[in-house]
């Protein structure tokens, strides 16, 4: 881990092909809200765009980061932005999520931080109208090792996804759970972090590590990283212990702790097993309806 960290600091040195954060523009398609003389105006509308990446870490495992990447995705889409979520975990929980099988998907996330040689836009998949899906590959697995010598290894995915990213007005990247090679190629891809803390015992063990590692990319190799906020999961209303937690965790970490609390509810494990989103599989579930007040409060943001 230290090792990792030390040479995604080395890599700042080198050449990176990635164009600084920059201002995107993109063309109206339907600018609804405008009347009819500047209807016709149509194509020739502009508005600006600053694209978001955003990555779902939380090293410690089953904390709702792979629901809340798949949810929070289908959510800012609904709200009518451009969504890609991104599978950097081998266990490919995202990628079966909707559909796909990580033991055929091709190409991949893994075809992309292998080579950096194929476009992002190659390896999305369309869920609907403006949401994509990056699958991963179980060959992800075996990353780390193929990639030991290569000097830009922790700089993979920000090369890769710097050059799309005006495509999108957000880029959401869900991570394994470990701080490896793929947790640090996703720190160092993004701009913003968002962190999972399930309301149960010893939830905060590891956000403390997690938000070191933070500090070590964001001073050496990535000062547009911070923290987005973390968001209670797991959480029952009516659970003293859950609510001890999120006091813990006020106390602790004060408004960085979102004002959005994803509520326990079967619908949240039952939507994967139908592959789609909670928000597609029962919309007006508890969960569901969290993930958009998560989605609007993250969009005002
Ligand atoms: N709000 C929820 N209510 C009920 N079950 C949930 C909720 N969120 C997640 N789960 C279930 O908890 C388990 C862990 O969730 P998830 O896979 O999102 O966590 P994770 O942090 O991505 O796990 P890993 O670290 O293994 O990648 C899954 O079975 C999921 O369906
Ligand atoms: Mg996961």
């Amino acid at each position: 881990m230290h090792s990792l960290l030390e040479s995604a600091g080395q890599a700042r040195a080198l050449p990176s092909p990635t164009p600084p954060l920059t201002v995107s523009v993109r063309t109206l398609k339907s600018p609804r809200a405008f009347s009819k003389p500047f209807d016709e105006l149509r194509g020739f509308i502009y508005t600006v765009i600053m694209a978001r990446i955003i990555v779902v870490a939380n090293q410690k495992g089953g904390v709702g980061k792979t629901t809340t990447v798949a949810n929070l995705g289908a959510a800012l889409a609904k709200l009518g932005n451009h969504v890609a979520i991104v599978d950097l975990d081998p266990q490919g929980a995202l990628t079966v999520t909707f559909g796909l099988d990580p033991y055929e998907v091709r190409p991949s996330t893994h075809n992309l931080l292998l080579t950096n040689e194929i476009p992002f836009e190659k390896i999305l998949h369309q869920l609907k109208g403006n949401f994509y899906l990056a699958p991963a590959n179980t060959e992800l697995i075996a990353l780390e090792y193929r990639l030991i010598k290569e000097p830009d290894r922790t700089f993979r995915l920000r090369n890769a996804i710097g050059r799309s990213r005006q495509a999108f007005d957000y880029i959401i990247i869900d991570t394994p759970p470990s701080l490896g090679l793929l947790t640090i190629n996703a720190l160092v891809a993004a701009q913003e972090l968002l962190i999972p803390v399930a309301t149960d015992y010893l939830a905060m063990r590891g956000v403390r590590a997690l938000l070191e590692s933070v500090w070590f990319i964001r001073e050496r190799v990535n000062p547009e990283l911070r923290l987005l906020g973390l968001v209670p999961t797991l959480y029952r209303k009516d659970s003293l212990h859950s609510n001890a937690v999120v006091a813990e965790m006020r106390k602790v970490f004060r408004q960085r702790v979102l004002d959005t609390f994803i509520p326990m509810d079967d619908a949240a494990s039952a939507a994967p097993a139908a592959r789609k989103s909670v928000l597609d599989y029962h919309p007006n579930n508890k969960v569901a309806v969290a993930f958009m007040a998560l989605a609007e409060e993250i969009n005002h943001v």
